[in-house]
């Protein structure tokens, strides 16, 4: 039997009904006069635990129920403690959107799954008479083998319970009016109100303006915001979701590691020069005129660089300089140690040198072995090479011929099998280090620099020959000649104000 909706019947809606149901990885463990909750993030013991108490956790643990239910024949001082439990460990707690009754019993339609400690549940309200839409930032996706309905705006989860709410959710993919909706999936007016109240309270949809438009869409802030952008930022700091997080080695026992040394590929060899340290000492600027005369320079000398410079300049940022190997059953971890820091020693990164000009070195695209510090040759197609240094150049406004570019790839596995959550965004930090290592060593060295904010992943890993998923470009930097009249390289150009103290000035080698 169904219920009929208030203007149906005249009566005042009636407030959401979500009923508290502790979440699925919840466990409750009755001893004695106490219970112990176990999530996998915390574990507490409540004490003493008898009578109405009692009966409230464990009907929790049973399935969702609604409050005055739960309150039910409670004493006065038993009800207001269940209340200030509830309050206490929302975060442990799911709030199920029930139906009314109907002939089968009450019927579970969304669960919403508190996914950070602060998540604060509270209903929205809906206008009959203005179009409600899924958030921009919304997206369903299958989890646990259930549908659920997610965004980096919500400090909640849906799990989409029931086909009515997944009806409902499936037709909030356009603007629709609750009236509109009403009696989705068979459900009552009230019924189907009531999901959109939690989904809208709960951040997963929207209600228009009066104007028709929503505030994903228009609101200058979110505007501003990709949806995978803020999707990422979401998932790798801590707090906002719940899913496991860090070096955590989810993959231990199942997977073999990537090893922290990639094998090199097989291929003509050209052995690269071994700078010494006494030379570099003698020659290179100090650290300070390193970092205050670094520009990005986008144009080149007559004269090519060198196959010399070039392997002093690999050497210096990127070569393998010690390997750590573990004794069987230690464990602990394969890793090396390069010029760069890297997080956890992962150095997931590896170079290819695209060269189009260099004195000692015929063009051609290379893997840099950084252990036997010498380019492998990949490929020698001329085609390939210009592809890669088109889409360089495009970065650049088409500014930039440069001699060599170096295209930086991620084993992306080397991260994933260790971290969680962060592996990606732990390489593009890594990416970040490196450039501005390859900066400071071409500065230090007389050479030009550019680092880009843009490749073509897909087209790179054809043309270097990898496999997408497994390791892709996730950077590029130039590099070449600096021209011998390019002595005000860290002058700032027309309209550019010089804000510091003279002795900063750029050109000042201190
Ligand atoms: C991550 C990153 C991405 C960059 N992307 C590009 C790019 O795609 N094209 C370009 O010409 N310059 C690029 N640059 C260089 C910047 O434009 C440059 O660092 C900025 O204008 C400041 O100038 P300066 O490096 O000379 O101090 C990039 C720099 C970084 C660090």
């Amino acid at each position: 039997m169904q219920t009929n909706s208030p203007q149906e019947t005249g009566e005042a809606p009636s407030p959401p009904r979500a009923a508290p149901v502790f979440r699925h990885d919840v466990h409750v463990a009755f001893d004695g006069e106490s219970a112990t909750l176990t999530s996998p993030v915390t574990a507490f013991t409540l004490r003493p635990v008898r009578g109405g108490i009692r009966r409230a956790l464990r009907r929790l643990s049973q399935g969702p129920t609604p409050v005055h239910e739960l309150l039910d024949g409670l004493l006065p001082a038993e009800r207001v403690q269940v209340e200030r439990f509830l309050d206490r460990v929302g975060h442990l707690v799911a709030r199920s959107v029930l139906t009314h009754g109907g002939p089968g019993g009450r019927r579970e339609l969304i669960r919403l799954e508190p996914t950070a400690r602060d998540a604060e549940y509270r209903a929205g309200e809906v206008d009959a008479g203005l179009p409600v839409r899924l958030s921009r930032f919304a997206f369903l996706r299958s989890r646990d083998g259930a549908l659920v309905l997610e965004s980096p705006l919500a400090k909640f989860r849906a799990v989409l319970a029931d086909p009515a709410a997944r009806e409902i959710a499936a037709a909030l993919g356009e603007p629709v009016t609750a009236g509109s909706l009403a009696k989705a999936g068979g459900l009552s007016v009230d019924e189907t109100t009531d999901v959109l109240r939690h989904l809208v309270g709960a951040g997963f949809a929207e209600q228009a303006d009066a104007d028709g438009a929503f505030a994903s869409d228009t609101e200058p802030t979110l505007r501003q915001w990709d949806f995978h952008d803020l999707l990422f930022h979401s998932r790798v700091r801590s707090g906002r979701y719940d899913d496991v997080f860090g070096a955590v080695y989810p993959y231990r026992d199942e997977i073999d590691p990537q090893p922290a040394v990639k094998p090199a590929p097989g291929g003509p060899t050209v052995e690269l020069h071994r700078p010494a340290r006494e030379d570099i000492a003698d020659r290179d600027p100090s650290l300070t005129a390193a970092i205050e005369t670094r520009r990005s320079i986008r144009s080149y000398g007559e004269r090519p660089l060198t196959v010399r410079q070039l392997g002093e300049f690999l050497y210096r940022v990127a070569r393998v300089r010690a390997h750590y190997t573990p004794e069987a059953g230690s464990g602990r971890d394969e890793v090396v140690s390069r010029p760069y820091p890297s997080g956890g020693q992962g150095y997931e990164l590896e170079l290819y040198v695209t060269v189009r000009r260099c004195e000692g070195l015929d063009a051609g695209i290379y893997y840099y072995d950084p252990v036997a510090h010498r380019l492998v040759l990949v490929n020698d197609g001329a085609a390939d090479r210009e592809s890669l240094f088109h889409v360089a150049s495009r970065a650049t406004g088409m500014e930039a011929r440069p001699d060599v570019l170096i295209t930086m790839t991620a084993r992306f596995q080397r991260m994933s099998w260790k971290y969680r959550a962060i592996a990606y965004a732990t390489t593009l930090r890594h990416t970040g280090v490196l450039y501005q290592t390859m900066y400071l060593v071409a500065t230090a060295m007389g050479l030009a620099p550019c680092g880009l904010g843009n490749g073509d992943a897909d087209m790179s890993a054809r043309v270097l020959g990898l496999d997408y998923l497994r390791e892709s470009s996730v950077g590029d930097f130039l590099l070449g000649s600096r021209s011998p009249d390019d002595t005000v390289a860290g002058e700032p150009e027309e309209g550019w104000q010089m804000l510091n103290d003279p002795q900063w000035s750029l050109q000042t080698d201190t």
